[in-house]
């Protein structure tokens, strides 16, 4: 299927391209054709992930019966078609393409920073240019900092990718095109936002006119290894490749033709913990420690063969696993399956991009998941699906892509899943249980209870009505509600009785990987041992083992080989990218008794029974192949669980008034770990609306403390005027040790302390 194209039929269709049969499908480019049959046909301005840009012409064919030659990346396929995609006169025009590209762009690659990866200078060689034949007045256009990325207009050649991918993938919409002969530019029209997701248009961009900020200058693009991997950060298990050179990553790429990467993906590299080495007597302490305890509590930033290691140290032990974020989304995702009689929710990222209206409920997305929000972003880009965000804060970075905010109450989204259930499944055949259900709901007072207009509802499905291909996206409010489970029972008759393509995003890390392996408990008692948390004894990748008396070093996740599970059900292999000379979690299984190698050895003993395959880790693939398809891992299997459809009433809980706190880190930040990678650093502070400030009686600039699950908060409280109303946002990825410790319902009511004013 056509990547841009809901209409393709998928009709096969045979054509010829250079004397080669091609059998492909309709709807497809001549170019797709081609690729899928290994036939290269230049371009400059093509990417595959984006609509067609249409401005170079290097893609130029002849088809046999046109006249003149034809864009090949915009020209679909069509049967029967004779193609020539290289002949002495398309050769001529793609030489003088390529003089003309060189106009003012000065070859003097040996001082620039994209030389030795430049298409301009690939292209200029296969084309065999080897002089500037025409040039035009000299301009000053002086090289733009942007912050994470940099700007040189001299070296621009115009082809627009940076500008799509900032519209079509990311969203950011902060660059834009500005014509002007030969002094057209580009520029950033929200250059204060310092938006990292414009890593992502550096990215593509084919010269050396976009880069980052960081890497320029550091060094040679192929001094640099490469090694494979998958992003840890948010739960998306993004590819991604570390660019190392003596041990120091430089950069993150990735394969920019398929993929993306958000801004915590691309700088959120330099987390390793460094210069450690084995320390006999920390680790014996560990072991003791280990076989003591009666919990172990953890935090979801681990492999999935950590996590098995922790499930069989359980078995031997009899150890409490706690990991709060994990275990409320393997509850929920229980409730879940106990409805749609599986183990995974069935939607996919691609299913979002390719609908027509989304409805997400329960995530502040962006900052959740930012490739759910690129997904989100590319359905309104590519199809102007509609997107009914519900959520009782309204994100103004999601603002160019919503087309209906519907705010509810806090601690109101069990009556939310019922009043949504029961409008989309007004016209469906259920059977009489889920009927009585719904009919027995009390729509006026639900309505009432959560804040959520029928009006806004009735408006929400009349926008829907001649939409087809729909997505629920639902997030971690949900999870810990204090009525989860029965939430999660409501959400999954859509799954089960319409056709929606819905996505139970997991939370950050590797939460979904650990919900799936490990036997999770609800609350830890007695002696605990806290890998990457707070305990009586603490295994540490954080780099403060040191300064801690009861603790030992552990490997972060780019220093380790094993897998993700992703929230695309994708389980992702990652690579060692940094060097790490302590004692991992392994050892100390294997001190007290069990018996691998190497940590991977538990590859191929993930549950099979939570749809993990017996594989080895070697075996394990990663890469695209030339039509983008993802040989990563594998995709995790679905199983069958079984099926109980009871639905209690809908609980009425109280609301919160006044002042509420929302648990929610910033875009770019997911845990201890991105927080140590400078290129990130920013100071976390609570903040609020103006509503907000005078609710609570604070001021800007306030020092403030509060206590969320007996975790206390010193912050400083901000003000953030293009917030509104009561609820502020608080980050926990600066809390270190403690933040995995916070695990409740994400709204609270809290009793905030002013501490002194900063001045006074
Ligand atoms: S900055 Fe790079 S990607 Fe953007 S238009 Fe210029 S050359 Fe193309
Ligand atoms: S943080 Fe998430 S969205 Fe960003 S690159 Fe990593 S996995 Fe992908
Ligand atoms: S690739 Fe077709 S016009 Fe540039």
């Amino acid at each position: 299927m056509s990547k841009h194209n809901s209409l393709n039929t998928g009709k096969e269709i045979t054509l010829t391209i250079d004397g080669k049969t091609c059998n492909s499908t309709f709807g497809k480019t001549i170019i797709d054709v081609a690729r899928e049959n290994d036939i290269y046909i230049p371009t400059m301005c093509y990417l595959t992930k984006v609509k067609p840009i249409a401005s170079c012409r290097m893609c130029i064919v002849n088809v046999e019966g046109v006249d003149g030659a034809i864009l090949s990346c915009q020209e679909k396929a069509t049967d029967g078609a004779v193609i020539t995609t290289d002949n002495s006169e398309i050769y001529t025009e793609r030489r003088n393409i390529m003089k003309l590209y060189n106009v003012n762009h000065p070859l003097e690659c040996g001082v620039c920073d994209k030389s030795g990866e430049c298409d301009l200078q690939n292209k200029t060689m296969e084309f065999d240019v080897d002089e500037q034949p025409f040039t035009t007045r000299d301009q000053h256009r002086p090289v733009e900092n942007w912050g994470h990325v940099s700007y040189d207009p001299a070296l621009c050649i115009m082809c627009e990718k940076c500008v799509r991918v900032s519209t079509e993938i990311t969203g950011d919409e902060a660059l834009q095109l500005k014509f002007g002969g030969y002094s057209s530019t580009i520029v950033n029209t929200k250059i204060e936002k310092n938006y990292a997701s414009l890593g992502e248009a550096a990215a593509v961009c084919p010269v050396g006119a976009l880069v980052d900020t960081n890497f320029k200058y550091s060094t040679n693009a192929w001094e640099l290894e490469k090694i494979p991997s998958a992003c840890p950060h948010c739960g998306g298990g993004c590819q991604m490749t570390y660019e190392v050179k003596h041990d120091t990553i430089y950069r993150m790429t990735n394969n920019f033709e398929f993929t993306s990467l958000c801004g915590a993906g691309r700088y959120g590299f330099d987390y390793a913990n460094k210069n450690v080495s084995k320390d006999a007597k920390a680790f014996e302490k560990a072991v003791e420690a280990v076989k003591n305890a009666e919990s172990i509590l953890f935090a979801p930033q681990i492999t999935n063969e950590e996590a098995h290691i922790l499930q069989k140290i359980k078995a031997l032990t009899g150890a409490k696993l706690v990991s709060h974020e994990a275990r409320a989304y393997q509850k929920f995702m229980d409730a879940y399956g106990s409805v749609t009689g599986k183990t995974l929710y069935s939607g996919t990222l691609k299913g979002i991009s390719e609908s027509t209206a989304i409805i997400v409920l329960g995530t502040k997305i962006y900052d959740d998941a930012p490739t759910v929000k690129y997904h989100i972003n590319m359905a309104s880009k590519w199809h102007r699906a509609r997107v009914a965000y519900m959520h009782p804060l309204e994100d103004v970075e999601m603002k160019n892509i919503v087309t209906q905010f519907i705010k509810y109450e806090p601690q109101s989204e069990e009556g939310v899943a019922a009043l949504l259930v029961e409008m989309l499944l007004r016209d469906v055949e259920v059977p009489e249980s889920v009927k009585t259900f719904l009919n027995d709901l009390d729509i006026g007072n639900l309505s009432a209870e959560s804040n959520v207009g029928e009006e806004e509802l009735e408006l929400l499905r009349k926008s829907m009505l001649k939409k087809n291909g729909f997505s629920l996206v639902i997030g971690s409010d949900l999870y810990a509600h204090p009525r989860a489970e029965q939430i999660a029972k409501i959400l999954a008759l859509v799954e089960k009785y319409t056709d929606f393509n819905v996505v139970c995003v997991p939370p950050a890390g590797n939460a979904m990987g650990v919900s799936l392996i490990c036997d999770l408990d609800n609350e830890a008692t007695g002696t605990t041992v806290g890998y990457n948390v707070e305990a009586d004894f603490v295994l540490s990748a954080l780099g403060n083992a040191e300064a801690l008396d009861n603790s030992l070093d552990m490997p972060a996740l780019n220093q380790q080989e094993g897998t993700l599970t992703s929230n695309d059900k994708r389980v992702v292999p990652m690579n060692v990218a940094q060097p790490y000379g302590g004692y991992v979690l392994n050892d100390i299984a294997n001190a007290l008794g069990l018996d691998a190698e190497y940590t991977i050895e538990y590859t191929k003993a993930l549950p099979r029974e939570k749809g993990f395959k017996e594989v080895e880790f070697d075996s394990l693939p990663d890469y695209f192949d030339t039509v983008g398809t993802e040989h990563r891992g594998y995709l995790l299997e679905e199983c069958e669980t079984s099926v109980d459809e009871s639905l209690e009433e809908v609980a009425e809980l109280d609301g919160f008034d006044g002042a509420v706190v929302y648990t929610c880190n910033p875009k770019e930040q997911f845990s201890a770990f991105t927080n140590l990678c400078e290129p990130l650093k920013e100071e976390a502070f609570l903040v609020g609306s103006p509503q907000f400030a005078t609710v609570t009686k604070l001021s800007d600039g306030e020092s403030i403390s509060f206590t969320v699950d007996g975790v206390t908060f010193k912050r400083v409280f901000k003000i953030d005027t293009s917030m509104k109303g009561t609820i502020a946002l608080n980050p926990t990825y600066d809390m270190g040790l403690s933040a995995p410790l916070v695990s409740s319902y994400r709204f609270s009511k809290v009793e905030i302390m002013q501490e002194k004013k900063i001045g006074s």
